[in-house]
């Protein structure tokens, strides 16, 4: 036997005694496999006794010393493989417990979205006035000088005429300009041309001016238009219908009242206020049918009244609930409009 044989027979005896306490001192699958290499890989103690066998010229001395490292290799690999196994079902353990899925607890609701105040509270006055027998009606936005303004006896002169109040439109002629309607009005004439009274109708929609945005302000706003045309119509029915839509909408004891007004449809017109968190303040534009625009549409003013009301949703829902800014109406903020659900 060589020296260097001998020497690395005290390696290997060596290592069987040290072996254990460090392979049962590692802790994770990744530690074993550096041991291993350690241990009993091609640089180890182990490898490098296997590769001085050769020199041995010996056969029975080869043999008994061969197998005395396989026996320290096979004595050291058990170790490692035990201690494998052991490690390997820790690890599977852990990461069972870490991705298991604990089907009791609470989901993730989805963020349900909610209507916008100015939808919802165009929903319910629609909703009040149907339940008056009223039917719903929806026009163009865009749309012409005649039914904007014309029929509705507003006269060439009218300042809403101006291209300063009125967004026009780049179609259209001289005699007929199109334009983003200044309100829902345009419709009482549109609908009395398709429709014979009785005529008992409301029209929701969006309406247009060339206003800058500001706390009572903004270029796109929503209106409601009422028109009720009927044998024996009286200011007494435009009194009494409006009320009851102000008690349904702001309480059952709201109060309001009449201030005559001018508008070139109707005739008498008034405005109607509200007495709502301790003042007076004003809702909407109202009136009897002119009978000019009776005649422009085909209805024989002779037989029939009726009145028309024009309100804007904006206005209701911020006297409603005390918003002073109109701004918040058009900001997407999410905390602004979940309060209003
Ligand atoms: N169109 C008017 C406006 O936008 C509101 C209005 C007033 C409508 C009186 C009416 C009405 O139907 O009778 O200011």
């Amino acid at each position: 036997m060589t020296a260097n044989l001998a020497d690395s027979m005290e390696v290997l005896e060596q290592l069987r005694t040290e072996a254990p306490p460090r392979i049962a001192a590692a802790t994770s699958v990744a530690d074993l496999d550096a041991l291993e290499a350690d241990l009993v890989g091609r640089t180890s103690p182990v490898a490098e006794a296997r590769r001085g066998l050769g020199q041995i010229a010996d056969g029975a001395i080869r043999g008994a010393t061969g197998k005395a490292i396989n026996d320290v290799a096979l004595e050291i690999q058990g170790l490692l493989d035990a201690r494998r196994t052991t490690l390997e079902a820790q690890e599977a353990s852990v990461r069972l417990a870490s991705d298991a899925v604990d089907v009791t607890l609470p989901g993730h609701a989805p963020r349900r979205g909610t209507l916008h105040l100015i939808q919802s509270t165009m929903d319910e006055i629609v909703d009040i006035f149907v339940g008056l027998g009223y039917t719903v009606a929806t026009g163009p936005e865009a749309e012409t000088e005649f039914y904007n303004f014309t029929a509705l006896n507003i006269p060439a002169t009218h300042p809403s005429r101006l291209e300063s109040d009125t967004l026009y439109l780049d179609y259209g002629d001289e005699q007929d300009e199109v334009l983003l309607r200044t309100h829902t009005s345009p419709m009482q004439a549109r609908y009395m041309e398709e429709h014979d009274p009785p005529t008992y109708v409301v029209v929701p929609g969006r309406v247009f001016r060339a206003d800058a945005v500001d706390a009572t302000h903004s270029p796109v706003f929503t209106q409601l238009e009422g028109l009720a045309v009927d044998e024996n119509i009286t200011l007494g029915d435009l009194k009494g219908t409006l009320a009851a839509f102000a008690k349904q909408f702001f309480g059952t004891d709201t109060k309001v009242k009449f201030i005559p007004h001018y508008f070139p449809f109707t005739e008498p017109s008034a405005e109607m206020h509200a007495y709502t968190n301790g003042q007076w303040i004003e809702l909407l534009g109202c009136g009897m049918v002119n009978p000019a625009v009776f005649e422009q549409v085909g209805y024989d003013p002779a037989r029939y009244t009726g009145f028309a009301f024009g309100m804007g949703m904006e206005r209701m829902a911020m006297v409603r609930h005390g918003i002073t800014d109109l701004r918040a109406l058009l900001d997407p903020d999410r905390r602004v409009l979940e309060q209003y659900k």
